[in-house]
Parts: C-alpha cells; structure tokens; sequence
C-alpha cells in the first residue's frame, strides 16, 4: 500500500566536523519506576548526624536518603569516560566531619572493566566529588559486594581512612582525608579465597580480599588516631579477622576465632565493648548455604557463638548485621539468600532471638510484618513468589542498617529494592512490624530495549531482571511487571507498524519452561507466549513486521530466525548470526539487517535477505532503526550510504517527531561528535547536530544505552541506563541556530520510512532512516565459539554462536559464556 523509500546517512570517521557541536539546554528526570529494581548492597548511616544515610548499588551509583524517605542519586555526572563510578565496592560517611562522604568505585577487577578504580571524596554529603584514583581496580559488581564496609573513616581522627582492596592487593592507608594511599605491608593477609578459581573470565576467580575495616571508636579519644581497628578477609580455613592495637603498625589475628566461614559484616556496639560478626560459606550476594553469627568481646578476648538457628533449620549463610546505637544488646541479622528470605533481632546481645515469620506448620506460615509496596507496586507481593511460602521481605540480603538516632527507624537492602520502616520497636512489642518498599528515587534498572510508541501508552520498557513495563506515566510507578510469561529479563521488544498495539518482546532466561517469545495486541498489558519458538532458544533481538503477522528473531543462541503466524520458527540462512535486524513500518514484506559492513534487505516478510549495499570498509552497524512516518526517502531502498561528516562513533540511534510539520524527523544519537561523547540530536537528518545532555547527566557507559524518541512530541527523547533506570529528557530551551547548511535531500509528502544505522566501532555510521526499537549493541563478527569462551556481553564482537553441546548463557549484562548444553 505504501512504496517502500528509504533514505540512507553514512557517517564517515575522515571528515571533519563543520564547527563545534553546540548544546541544548534540557531538562532530564528518571522515567519512575521506583523500588530500586536492583541489588542494595551497602547502606550506611552517619553515626553522628541525625537522618544522614546512603545507600551504595553495584551498577547504578550512590544515594543520598531524604527526610521524606526518598533518595537523591550522587553519580549522575558519571559519563562514558567514568561509567566505573556507577559500581560502588564501599562507601564511608565521615563521624566526625559530617560533610565528609567517601566511595571506593569501579566496577571490574577482570577485563570487563579496563580502568583502575578510584575513591570519589565529598565534602557536601555528595553534592559533588573529586577523584582519589587507586593504582588497582575496584570491584563494585564483583562477587562479595555486599560484605563491608571496606572503606573506613578514623572516627577520632577523621583525617585517617582505611580501605581494604581485592585481588591481592590489601590494606591501604590515607592520612590525607583520602588524597593520597600507601599500602599497609604489615598488614598479614591480602586474602585468598576465591569463589570459582576455574572461571576463565576471571570474573569469579578474583580473590575477595579484604571484606571490612571497623574501628573501635571506644579505643581512643578525640583528635588521636584510634589504636584498635578491626579488619575481616575472605579466608576460608585461616584467620580472618585481625587487629590492630596502635593503628594499623602492627596486626596479629584475633585469638580464638572460628575461621570455619566467611566473615560478611563486622559491626562494632561500643556501649558493649563488642564486636558482632556475621558469615557464610560464600562470598554472596547469590551463595550461601551455612553461617553463623558470632560475638567477640574486645575487653575479655572471648567469643561467643550466637547463630540464631541451628542443625536443619540452617541452611543459609548470614549478610546484613546491625546493632541499635540507643539500646546496646539489641541486634538484627539476615539470612543472607535462603529460598524463604529471613530476618532475626535479639535485645539480648544475642542470647535469644524473634524472627520476622515461622512456619506454623507446612506451608502455613505465620508472618510477623504486614506489607506494602505502594511507592513500587509491581514489585508485590507475586514478583517474590517463593511457593509455598510467598514470601516477600527478599533475598541477597547483605545490608541491614537501624538508625542510630531512631530505634525504630530501619532499612535493608535486597537484590530488588530497599524494604524497612518507621516501627521497628513493634517487633519486640507486639511481634509485628511494617514493611515497606523505601527505594523513592533509587532507580536502578539495566535496561535492555526502550519503544515509544505512536499509539497508546509513552513508553514500553524491557530490562534486566525485573523483565519490562508498560509505562503509562512518566512519573508514577507501574503496577506490575510484564507477566504471563514472566521472565527475569526481556532482551529486546518491537511494535508492528500498521498496528501498534501489537508487540513482540524476547526474554533471556536460558533454561526456562517458557518459550522466550511472547505476542501482545494491547501495548504490553497481557501477553501470549509464542508457542512457534523452541524452548530452548534466547535472547538477542526482534522485529515484529509491520501487519504483526511475522516475527523475525537474530537470537543469541540460535541465529537467526523468522516465523510467520506462530508457526514453527525456522532458521534464516541467509543471514549471519548476530545479525542487527529491523522491520519496516509500514511494508509488511519488508525487514532490513545489517551484519559486519553489510546491509542486507528482505522483502518476502523475512524469508530471505539479499545483500544490498556495504557500509564502508571496517564499519560494524551498531544500531537500525526505522520511522513509521518518516517524510524522506532515499530512491534506491538502501543500496547506497551518505556519510554524516563528524560522527566518529556511535552507539544507538532513534528517530523522533520532526520539530515542524512535514519536516524532517529528529534523529537522537548517542555518539561521538567532534571528539565530545554525548547524546545529540539533529533536526536536518545529521547536518546540525546539538549535544542534549549536559555535565550533570553523563548516562554512564553510552554503548549499553539504548535510546527511542517521542514520535508524538518533538525533542522527547528516552535513555535506557545500566544501573541508572530510564531518563526522559525534553528542551528546556531554545535550540541553537545550524553552523552548517543542510544537503538537499529528496523531500516526499507521501509517508515513506528512514531507516539508520550507525557504527560502533569506526569510521562509519549509516544512518538511514527506519525504526527506534533494537538496541544499540555492537555486531557479532560470526562464527563459532569453543567450549567454555565468551559469546556475547555488552561490546563484544566475536562470534555469538557455540560449538554443538554448548549454549550461549548470558552470564551477566558484560559476559555471555559457551556452556554445556
Ligand atoms: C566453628 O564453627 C563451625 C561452624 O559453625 C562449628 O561446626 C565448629 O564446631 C566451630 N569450631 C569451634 C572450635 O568452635
Ligand atoms: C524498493 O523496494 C521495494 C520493495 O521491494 C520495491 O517495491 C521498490 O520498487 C524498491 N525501490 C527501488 C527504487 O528500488
Ligand atoms: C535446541 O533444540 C533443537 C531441537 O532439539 C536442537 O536442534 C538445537 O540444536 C538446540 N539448540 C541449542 C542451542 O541447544
């Protein structure tokens, strides 16, 4: 019905930019989703100040809590060039100069993360930072994030901080306020245990190291530097939790410890003269099936065990540990993931113990809490369905903070959100206390594909671990994740041109009894899964042809695939594996890929792909998309490129409403332009660009974000993060005037398509002018991978495919491993 044009940009590295990129003011909020949506695992109070908290994640900074229980995020400035602020492996909050925050940042101690990592210091409770780099890196989404804190300020002299490092590399110390480090040699062990010495990434064949460092503020008196520090390491079998008498000089370990398993927390109850320790025989957040809890008391050198369950009921180890500052001897712990999440408070000193629920008897339990999620309510209570149970209170559960100032006051931190309350004090009055959701402003998605569509609700969402949404406010919280199928991350999603209510969306859980294809005909409200896919086939991305009657999938196990009305889908030969795909918008015949340098076209609904153009020498296509509306065609459906001068790398592009009617569609990039690295957005199809985010809004890492435009408001635009949730950003002032002058480009009243492409990693983009709904990611060069080696992961360009036996299984946003089948 329509004559499929096209217009095609190429992006050429050699040609230089016209003039230097100007900006556009605009004004940026998280799309809310509210709840966290991640792993929590640091959160720590200021002894000192009264209601001063923070909270650390692993992939999406710090926060700051407020007086009304929301939280303010600290990292945002973070941007492609220190994406590795956004893991935070510690935080420290100053006792004594309150003003005073500190975090130890990075994400990686493998090669996911190529930078050494740094501690941010603050002097205005996080409102701003400057860099302390360290010479090693830091792992702040490595395995044993949530023991802690590593990081510790000298509550007597607060010019003193230690921090305990990873792989190897020990005790550090500043006398500087964090300025500058020096080793602490004396100190007598790096640590050595080592979750999985066989992993090849060595993401999990890192030593943990050094897990805390707590002072005895007891110890010594203001203005002198405090004699007795205590610091726990990952050692399983030796020693692990040693002292230090004349502060930090000399260390011997403590006598009389069990070295049985690793110790997570070391909290110190100064009223008391005790030290509490939690541990488990993993180093978490997902492991852990034995622990205990043990108390040392400083002044008679003895220990006590004070595991609040024993023999069959224990089978968890033991993370979040916390001691209420007002009423010495009363302490909480968490099991730290059991398959029913558990929580135990004693008020004496650990002799005796209440839990937060029991079984009555199988599977009837008796819950000691009532609940509520209403600032996130899709996170409740099903999201944690954990039969026979139900439970919903959480899992990996490693921080665990009363406030010091408030005995009623208390939060922990769980691999979804952050749960607590204002009536603590009711669990020993009346065994019953209110949970709640309290991650206001924490929004700390991994977000996998976004789509605004050009009916119906804003925003369509598919994201990591908490699976996607239908976003029908921008400042509200959705009432549920996508449901039936339910799968723990949504890989990517696509609308159909001619019908945009209908949606395709693919999921990523390797192993699961659903097919990882699902259907909707209303926007994401339900769902039906596509019994035409195999079970065993996942992730990668999809393209949802424009009549809604063909799906065309380039999985991340299985190449790629198409099927037309659910039938059994059925390999594309002539397309590699890890093609980028898109469909067009408004001719149900046609699909469009891109794989390597080449730009490949279908236009029998996906069957078979002709190879029409190349896109320079050494481009590898990040990114297509596709305007349903676009006014601009190209005459030769794709078989040449024009480059767009400037553009040296790009990462994701989308296409939104054109600022005047019939005019061009506004092109939104996230690239690098004239060396600056940013987000853009041109309204003369890549003439003019302007830089739309500013130094408050870095996005961290741009290659894992993927972008979609409004195609119903001009200059609204959508940013996936990893780690940081959904941005929405729109001009919040005047456009600059354009330095350069447009091309003339053939110009049509009749609706036609754009489809675009940009490259990821050289000297060219194509941006031709076709849809917002894949992600940016970068293109499998092919081929097939051995036994055991990487095969996907955010960057990666080698092959996606596994030698037979083996299955590609993402094992974290960065890494995707061949295993056996
Ligand atoms: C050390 O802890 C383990 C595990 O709780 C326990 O089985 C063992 O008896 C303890 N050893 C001593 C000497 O108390
Ligand atoms: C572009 O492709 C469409 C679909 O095959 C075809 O109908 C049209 O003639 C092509 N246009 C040109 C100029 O090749
Ligand atoms: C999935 O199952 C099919 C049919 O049993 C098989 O041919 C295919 O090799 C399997 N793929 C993977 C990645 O295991």
């Amino acid at each position: 019905m329509h004559n499929f044009k096209l217009l095609a940009l190429v992006v050429s590295a050699t040609s230089p930019l016209a003039g230097a990129v100007s900006t556009q003011s605009y004004s940026w909020s998280n799309v809310k989703v509210g709840g966290g949506g991640g792993f929590v695992p640091g959160i720590v109070f200021n002894p000192t100040e009264k209601g001063l908290a923070y909270a650390r994640t692993d992939i999406g900074g710090a926060y700051r809590l407020n007086a009304d229980d929301s939280w303010t995020p600290l990292l945002d400035f973070a941007d492609n060039a220190r994406w590795n602020y956004w893991g935070v492996d510690a935080l420290a909050t100053d006792p004594v100069n309150t003003n005073n925050l500190y975090l130890a940042t990075g994400m990686y101690t493998n090669s996911f993360d190529p930078n050494n990592g740094q501690i941010l210091i603050s002097n205005d409770q996080g409102n701003t930072f400057t860099p302390s780099p360290l010479p090693f890196k830091v792992g702040g989404n490595m395995p044993g994030r949530g023991m802690g804190e590593r990081l510790a300020v000298d509550p007597n002299l607060n010019s003193v901080l230690f921090f305990g490092a990873r792989s190897g590399h020990g005790l550090w110390k500043s006398t500087n306020s964090a300025k500058t480090w020096t080793q602490v040699t004396s100190f007598p062990s790096t640590g050595t245990y080592i979750p999985d010495p066989t992993d090849p990434t060595g993401y999990n064949s890192d030593k943990i190291g050094i897990a805390w460092v707590t002072f005895d503020s007891t110890s010594a008196s203001s203005g002198k530097a405090t004699p007795r520090i205590f610091v726990g390491v990952a050692n399983l079998g030796s020693n692990n939790i040693f002292v230090s008498q004349d502060g930090g000089s000399t260390w011997a370990a403590v006598p009389g410890q069990n070295d049985t398993f690793l110790p997570h927390k070391g909290v110190l109850s100064p009223a008391e003269n005790t030290l509490y320790v939690s541990y488990s025989n993993g180093a978490g957040p997902y492991d852990g099936t034995l622990g205990s809890v043990q108390k040392y008391n400083i002044a008679t050198s003895t220990w006590t065990d004070i595991t609040p369950v024993s023999g069959s009921d224990l089978y968890f180890g033991f993370g979040g540990l916390a001691v209420d500052l007002q009423k010495p001897g009363t302490i909480m712990v968490t099991a730290l993931n059991s398959p029913d999440g558990q929580i135990f408070r004693s008020t004496d000193s650990g002799s005796t113990w209440s839990p937060l629920w029991e079984w009555i008897s199988y599977p009837t339990m008796a819950k000691f809490y009532t609940y509520s999620t209403s600032l996130a309510p899709w996170i409740g209570p099903s999201t944690v369905d954990l039969t026979p149970g139900d439970l919903q209170i959480g899992w990996m559960m490693e921080s665990l903070s009363i406030d010091p100032h408030d005995s009623n006051h208390w939060l922990y931190g769980t691999g979804e959100t952050i749960y607590g309350g204002h009536d603590l004090t009711s669990w020993d009055s009346k065994h019953l206390v209110t949970l709640e959701s309290l991650a206001d402003g924490i929004e700390e998605m991994s977000v996998q594909s976004l789509v605004a569509p050009p009916t119906g609700p804003l925003l369509i969402s598919a994201v990591g671990d908490d699976g996607g949404f239908v976003h029908t406010s921008l400042t509200s919280p959705p009432s549920q994740e996508f449901q039936t199928p339910k799968w723990s991350t949504t890989a990517d999603l696509d609308y159909a041109g001619n019908f945009p209510a209908d949606f395709v969306r693919v999921g990523n859980d390797a192993g699961s009894a659903t097919q990882q294809v699902a259907l909707s005909t209303n926007s994401g409200s339900s769902w039906n899964i596509d019994f035409g896919a195999a079970l065993n086939v996942t992730g990668g991305k999809v393209a949802y042809s424009a009549n809604a009657d063909t799906v065309l999938w380039s999985s991340s196990t299985n190449g790629v695939l198409v099927s037309q009305f659910t039938s059994a889908f059925t390999a594309v030969s002539s397309l590699p594996s890890g093609s980028l795909i898109a469909s067009d918008k408004r001719n149900n015949n046609v699909f469009y890929a891109a794989s390597g340098a080449n730009f490949y076209l279908s236009t029998n609904i996906g069957k078979t792909f002709t190879k029409v153009s190349t896109i320079g020498s050494s481009t590898t296509p990040a990114k297509i998309a596709v305007h349903p509306t676009g006014l601009f065609h190209s005459t030769n459906n794709g078989t040449t490129f024009t480059a767009i001068s400037g553009i040296t790398q790009a990462w994701a592009i989308a296409l939104g409403a054109s600022a005047t009617t019939g005019g061009y569609p506004a092109v939104y990039a996230a690239a690098n332009i004239g060396g600056t690295i940013g987000y853009f957005r041109s309204d003369d199809q890549g003439t003019n660009w302007v830089q739309i985010n500013d130094a408050a809004h870095g996005f961290g890492s741009a290659s894992s974000n993927p972008i979609t435009a409004d195609l119903r408001v001009y200059g609204r635009v959508f940013i996936g993060t990893n780690g940081r949730g959904i941005w929405v950003g729109a001009p919040a002032g005047a456009a600059p005037p354009p330095t350069s002058t447009a091309p003339t480009t053939s110009h049509s009243s009749t609706s036609s398509t754009i489809s675009t492409i940009s490259s990821s990693t050289s000297s060219i983009h194509t941006t031709s002018t076709t849809s917002s709904s894949s992600t940016s990611s970068p293109t499998s060069t092919g081929g097939v991978q051995s036994a055991f080696g990487q095969c996907g992961g955010s960057g990666w360009l080698g092959p996606t495919a596994c030698v037979s036996g083996y299955t590609c299984v993402a094992q974290n946003p960065f890494y995707s491993q061949c295993v056996p089948s």
